[in-house]
């Protein structure tokens, strides 16, 4: 077998099989498939698709490129949340510890951010100490002690996939559902958990646009759940606006701990409790605790605590701000109809929160706190937004992303997304 066999095999439109999957996945992991023919065969697969075997293969082949956790020395079960990413997306934060105060466990895996889209190991390295890498015997010991645990996958984790999706991200090859799908499914799949819930974003902060594409990316990825053992689930939520009041690190850890208090917007405590009734279910067990509950008594405060401290930080220590601010007011007085998600996470990235690089630094300070949401009403002259950032700089290109992101009118836009769109 070689690689121009497999490429040509996908550019003429044909399927691939099982054995030259299984061939190429395993030459491009030892090297032995060059950059150029694997970015070859990413085009061919964004062009020309994959079928569900097809798919399954794939998917299959990336996790045996690696090694695979387990969990089974835990006296009760594994459940886990993959979100596709968005703006002002910090629900993992509150999520973690409080699926574990009701009764599970969540050994997550995250990613840093790139793009306008944040990331949550970039959020939880604002608190000071915190440490997002970790050994499988530090994991395990987190997970006993705290519940959950968030962390950075470690480079024996699906390596073919670290490789292939460095290579899509420089060759236009990342908007591919069987190479999207395939990509979060092998991570989490290895990541050994039990249980899973997918949180499918869709709208202009997404990587999905569309509630069509959103709704296939969700079956496929369900599907290999389900095919690899793991019990899945998807919900479709807005990514039309952003998430909640902050965007930017330490501004969301903030936002999260809120939430963790028992306060917080409304949309991220239920969209938080959701997706913990869903995890909770699909791991088998719902019912010890309700999440609304455990968000009121304290329980979900204590196992965030605990994961803090089990991973160095301090829950207490205060979070870094950025020294310099600029707020934005609205041009007249109306409802305000939209808010964009992608102007806002573009621009919260032109502030810092963001890298351009992977290996930029963040800023922990950077971001954006919104004094509005759609549907609220707002007074010509009086606050929108207000920017936050370490070197004043950074403010017009940022407001510049933002120009057309705000529209104030006499109603809430009439196609909005409902927060909770659908379950796949
Ligand atoms: N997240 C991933 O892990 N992989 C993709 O391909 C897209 C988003």
């Amino acid at each position: 077998m070689d690689a121009i066999e497999v490429i040509t095999t996908k550019r003429d439109g044909g399927a691939l099989s099982t054995a030259q999957i299984d061939w190429v996945i395993d030459a491009y992991t030892r090297g032995a498939v060059a950059e150029e023919q694997m970015s070859a065969l990413a085009m061919a697969i964004l062009l020309n698709g994959m079928g569900r075997r097809e798919i399954a293969d794939w998917t299959r082949a990336m996790i045996e490129s690696g090694e695979r956790m387990d969990w089974s020395a835990l006296d009760r079960p594994t459940t886990d949340k993959h979100s596709t990413g968005g703006v002002g997306d910090k629900i993992t934060l509150p999520l973690a510890p409080l699926v574990a105060a009701c009764g599970a466990y969540v050994p997550q895996l995250s990613g840093r951010g790139l793009g306008h889209t944040g990331g949550t190991l970039d959020k939880l390295e604002s608190i000071p100490g915190w440490r997002a890498s970790l050994s499988g015997p530090e994991m395990l010991a987190v997970l006993r002690r705290a519940g959950a645990v968030v962390c950075a996958a470690g480079s024996g984790l699906a390596p073919a996939d670290h490789r292939l999706y460095a290579l899509r991200d420089v060759t236009g090859t990342v908007e591919s559902i069987p190479l999207i799908a395939s990509s979060i499914m092998s991570k989490k799949i290895a990541e050994g958990t039990g249980a899973l819930v997918l949180d499918v974003k869709v709208g202009s902060g997404a990587f999905m646009k569309t509630r069509e594409r959103a709704t296939e990316l969700a079956r496929t990825m369900v599907e290999l759940g389900a095919d690899a053992g793991v019990r899945t689930v998807a919900l479709l939520t807005a990514m039309d606006r952003p998430l909640g009041l902050t965007v930017g690190n330490a501004l969301e850890v903030a936002e999260a701990v809120e939430v963790l208090s028992g306060g917080g917007p409304s949309d991220v405590v239920e969209l938080t409790v959701r997706l913990a009734r869903e995890m909770l279910s699909a791991s088998g067990t719902a019912g010890a605790k309700d999440p609304a509950d455990a968000l009121k008594d304290g329980s979900a405060m204590d196992a965030w605590r605990r994961m803090i401290t089990a991973q160095g930080g301090d829950p207490d220590a205060p979070l870094p701000t950025a020294p310099e601010t600029h707020t934005i007011t609205a041009p007249a007085t109306g409802v305000l109809s939209r808010l964009d998600a992608y102007a806002v996470g573009l621009a919260a990235w032109r502030l810092g929160a963001g890298r351009e690089r992977r290996e930029d630094p963040v800023s922990h300070g950077a971001g954006i706190v919104l004094h509005a949401k759609p549907g609220d009403t707002v007074h010509a002259g009086g606050p929108l937004m207000t920017l936050h950032a370490d070197d004043p700089s950074r403010f017009p290109r940022a407001t510049e992303a933002l120009h057309d992101a705000c529209q104030i009118g006499p109603t809430p836009a009439p196609d909005l997304l409902p927060l909770i769109i659908d379950r796949v």
